[in-house]
């Protein structure tokens, strides 16, 4: 199905053609002045310019063309020149009701394409913490989101578990164990199945070694030469490693699954570290890679930069590789893997520069051709209510299991505190609702703004959050299960022509559907839906305030008024899937 808006823009175009002007000048916006008119084109303004006349006689002209629309009504040219118009009843309910018959509301899909994702990008072997929500859930919105426009998405973790915070956990497990066999470069052994530790020890092992790295340089020499051991393939390192990563993944996808986050990938820096050297032979052998004050580095600057963009290092003096090496290289494997035709990252917005150097050296060393897009998405902060960087009471880093309990235990008191509903439910309920309190409140911003983390906001029924948009789906349920309770049939129940106002305005914002959706996709931008389904379910709350619908006494009118609903309800539901949540039974 053509978008609402282009099919009006046809009629007004072939107006414009009909008159005797040029088509092109028939482009048709919504009106940002809906008291006075629904749509509205601004065409004949540049045009009479050209033709020398008044834009009121180009108008006037269009106008007169369109009276006998079966698209629009109440077409009329204004001074200076505008083209103010009304969507025709018919046309627009026999359009939402070809939407509820088609796949996607008749969204019309584009070229499927191979793209890969990466996001969420945590560091093994350290808790994840608030920091780690924003590239999660706003990557996991966006794969959602291409894989409904009928893209072939792979997601990607891509784990930082290969650099020194690795060498330090070793190190600081043998400071306590140091008769454990992985340390002893004799042991020829099978090494022990269980991990000797678990992940609440290593959430404060990691800190720990950490902090004593800092103040101790022969401990920090140590996690330097541990480090080296697990990258250069010591069996003892390797088989500790295996236990980190065993425990620290188990646990991430157990928080990651509270965020309804999914990866198809658990690759990490590791992953790759077969191809670096084959990589740097190439890039030197290209004539990319040359010697710097003994680092291998590769220019990215460009003559039209306004800022400095500094080499990309590929290789440091020690022959050590850095977090842009593993990033090419995995680059590199993406594109033997799958072939993609785009890459897009998720990460704070503070690496723009780090990508920027990484996309280059790629395109330049001929890692990728030039076809392939390579897309950053850099996010902002997500701050206090003092507007800095959120932290806890006592000023730590707040963990994401805290921040994700905070946000239910708020929710519940909510759900409690209305009505006495079973605690179990009531549970329950919570859960489902916090966390769409807790991913609207972030995904409605623009990803690269900061946002204020505001639990009283967020966790709200009423204004542009999680919960209202619920309580509009969970409000369109009960009716609906009233109406099935008195007899009535929701198959039969047909779509037909606006009998008022509101009803139309829940019919247009209805048609915005797949322009939104088209936006969103290609935007990477899912605040563009939390935009579309508040403004979508505040349409809804009008019309259902305004009209009687269960006591309606007119059957075919009730079934009508069931039809839009239910729609809107799928509309809706669509809706928040693609943000990563999903609507309760009752609330
Ligand atoms: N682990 C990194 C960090 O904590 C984020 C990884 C982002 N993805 C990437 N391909 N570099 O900053």
């Amino acid at each position: 199905m053509k978008k609402i808006l282009d099919l009006i823009s046809e009629e007004v175009m072939a107006a414009f053609g009909a008159a005797g002007f040029d088509k092109n000048a028939g482009k048709v916006t919504v009106s940002n002045r809906p008291d006075l008119c629904e749509y509205q084109c601004n065409g004949a303004m540049a045009l009479a310019k050209q033709l020398h006349t008044a834009p009121i006689n180009v108008a006037n002209a269009v106008a007169e063309k369109l009276a006998d629309s079966k698209v629009l009504k109440d077409v009329v040219a204004v001074m200076p020149g505008f083209i103010n118009m009304n969507i025709n009843e018919e046309f627009l309910s026999d359009y939402v009701a070809k939407m509820a018959e088609e796949d996607k509301f008749g969204m019309e899909l584009p070229q499927s394409k191979k793209i890969v994702i990466d996001y969420g990008g945590p560091n093994v072997a350290k808790a994840l913490h608030v920091g780690h929500l924003r590239p999660a859930i706003i990557g996991e919105s966006i794969k959602r989101i291409l894989r409904y426009v009928g893209h072939d998405v792979t997601g990607d973790v891509h784990m930082g578990d290969w650099g020194t915070p690795m060498g330090l956990v070793m190190t600081e497990i043998q400071c306590r164990q140091p008769d454990l066999p992985y340390f002893d470069d004799n042991f020829k052994g099978e090494y022990p199945k269980e991990a000797p530790f678990t992940v609440r020890d290593l959430e404060e092992i990691y800190p720990t070694a950490s902090a004593k790295s800092k103040e101790d340089p022969e401990y920090k020499a140590r996690a330097l030469e541990a480090t080296y051991k697990l990258q250069t393939g010591v069996p003892g390192y390797r088989a500790l490693w295996n236990h980190i990563m065993d425990a620290s993944v188990t646990d991430m996808k157990r928080i990651y699954e509270t965020l309804h986050v999914d990866f198809d990938l658990w690759n990490g820096e590791s992953t790759v570290q077969y191809l670096i050297p084959e990589m740097v032979q190439e890039m030197k052998d290209g004539g990319y890679a040359y010697e710097s004050d003994g680092a291998l580095v590769v220019d990215v600057k460009e003559e039209t930069d306004t800022k400095e963009v500094p080499p990309c290092i590929i290789l440091k003096s020690d022959g050590a590789s850095l977090y842009n090496t593993t990033d090419l290289a995995t680059i590199k494997e993406r594109v033997m893997k799958f072939d993609p035709k785009q890459i897009i990252y998720i990460t704070d917005k503070r690496q723009d520069l780090y990508f920027l150097q990484v996309f280059r050296a790629a395109k330049k060393t001929k890692l990728v051709g030039d076809d392939v897009v390579l897309s950053h998405i850099g996010f902002g902060t997500m701050n206090g209510k003092d507007g800095k960087p959120f932290k806890t009471r006592d000023g730590g880093v707040m963990r994401l299991e805290s921040l994700i309990g905070d946000i239910q235990d708020e929710m519940l008191k909510k759900i409690t505190d209305n009505k006495d509903i079973d605690p179990e439910e009531a549970k329950k309920t919570s859960k489902i609702v916090g966390l769409s309190a807790l991913l609207y409140g972030d995904l409605s911003n623009q990803a690269v703004k900061d946002y204020i983390f505001d639990i009283d906001r967020f966790t709200s029924f009423e204004g542009n959050t999680g919960p209202y948009i619920l309580y509009t789906i969970v409000r369109i349920k009960s009716i609906i299960e009233k109406y099935k309770a008195q007899g009535g049939n929701l198959d039969n129940a047909k779509l037909g022509a606006p009998r008022n106002v509101s009803m139309k305005d829940l019919m247009k914002a209805l048609t915005g559907f797949s322009q939104m959706m088209e936006a969103a996709a290609n935007e990477l931008a899912p605040h563009k839906i939390c935009a579309f389904i508040y403004d979508l379910a505040n349409a809804l709350n009008s019309f259902y305030h305004e009209t009687k619908i269960l006591a309606e006494e007119d059957e075919k009118a009730k079934s009508e008024y069931i039809a839009l609903i239910n729609l809107t309800k799928n509309v809706l539901e669509t809706c928040i899937d693609l943000l990563g949540f999903e609507a309760p039974e009752r609330m």
